[in-house]
């Protein structure tokens, strides 16, 4: 493991086929070539990946995106409205599209997406190459939105870490499959309504199942800290440490995601409070109710996965 600033330095990693954590505006992402099987498998032997969940592609512009997925209207509309930004479509490979299969698990389809942080984009610049990265955390833990929380999780590995303080959205993208008729995947700070609005029709959304083939990362259990949550407290029992939200309740110790009450605000500072509450090691998290509107939507699909039993994912 190693930490630098120098993006110049980065992409001769990736193009040498080196793993490189890169900060995006939503968390930090695992990134390798993805042209190249061998770099992207490091990816999944990294992360103790399972090999049927697929990755996302980053690439510099819709220009880019173009040549390896099959175009449609709603792409077209969705990039439009979103892009750069946290927003990643799940379209048709095209026939001759030479993205490494291992990215996609050998589906005929591919998720990709145009980063907005400066410093992914500097970096997609400078190596040249589509970059495979999912969220830069170990399989099943809570996903990683600072340097730190990379290190912590890949210490003793073979990765660069391209350091640049926390990310300002904290949650992963928004997921849509734009195979067939639209389907939101997985929520994020792109809403439901956003993409409805944007597309001008109804979206349906992925129902949470641990083996759909269109949804492979839906696992249910996932972003997990060590401690179990116990969700929608409206009291703290003896023993367990608090996730606020808005007034605290009493309790030993608190983390607040957003004493305002703002969402946005909690979903920057969720996945770091998990792992904050974590470190006072007490089995149990209370995490008092936030509410399910908007980004609110997102948060509390990370919370439910955060809570399912750990049954064999
Ligand atoms: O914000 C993000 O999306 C971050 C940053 C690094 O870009 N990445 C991220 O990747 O969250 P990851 O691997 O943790 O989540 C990718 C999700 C998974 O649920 C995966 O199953 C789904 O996208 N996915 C990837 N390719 C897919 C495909 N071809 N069809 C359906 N779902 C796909
Ligand atoms: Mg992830």
């Amino acid at each position: 493991m190693e930490m630098s600033t120098d993006i110049t330095h980065a992409a001769k990693r990736l193009q040498a086929g080196d793993l490189v954590a890169m900060p995006t505006e939503t968390v930090y992402g695992l990134a390798a070539n993805a042209l190249d099987a061998e770099a992207v498998q490091r990816i999944y032997q990294a992360k103790g990946r399972p090999s049927y969940n697929p990755l996302i592609v980053h690439v510099p512009d819709v220009q880019t995106a173009m040549q390896y997925v099959e175009w449609n209207v709603n792409a077209e509309r969705l990039s439009q409205a979103f892009w750069p930004g946290p927003l990643t479509m799940v379209l048709k490979k095209k026939p001759d599209c030479p993205i490494a299969p291992v990215v996609s698990a050998g589906l005929d389809t591919l998720a990709i997406r145009v980063p907005a942080h400066p410093i992914a984009r500097a970096l997609l610049v400078a190596c040249g190459l589509p970059l495979a990265a999912p969220s830069a955390n170990r399989s099943g833990h809570v996903t990683a939105t600072n340097a730190a929380h990379v290190a912590e999780d890949f210490a003793g590995k073979d990765v660069l870490i391209l350091g640049a303080g926390d990310t300002e959205i904290g949650l992963e993208s928004t997921v849509v499959s734009l195979v067939d008729t639209p389907v939101m995947l997985r929520p994020g700070s792109i809403t439901h309504a956003q993409l409805e609005a944007a597309l001008q029709c109804t979206i349906a959304r992925a129902q949470d199942n641990n083996h759909a083939p269109n949804a492979p990362g839906m696992l249910s259990s996932h972003y997990a800290p060590n401690a179990a949550l116990r969700l929608n407290a409206t009291h703290v029992e003896a023993g367990e440490v608090l996730l606020a939200f808005g007034a605290p309740l009493a309790a030993k110790h608190v983390v607040n995601v957003s004493e305002q009450g703002d969402l946005a605000e909690a979903s920057s500072n969720l996945f770091s409070a998990l792992r904050a509450l974590d470190r006072f090691g007490a089995t149990t998290i209370a995490v008092m109710p936030i509410p399910s509107e908007g980004i609110g939507e997102a948060i509390n699909d990370r919370l439910r996965r955060a809570a399912a039993p750990k049954d064999g994912n």
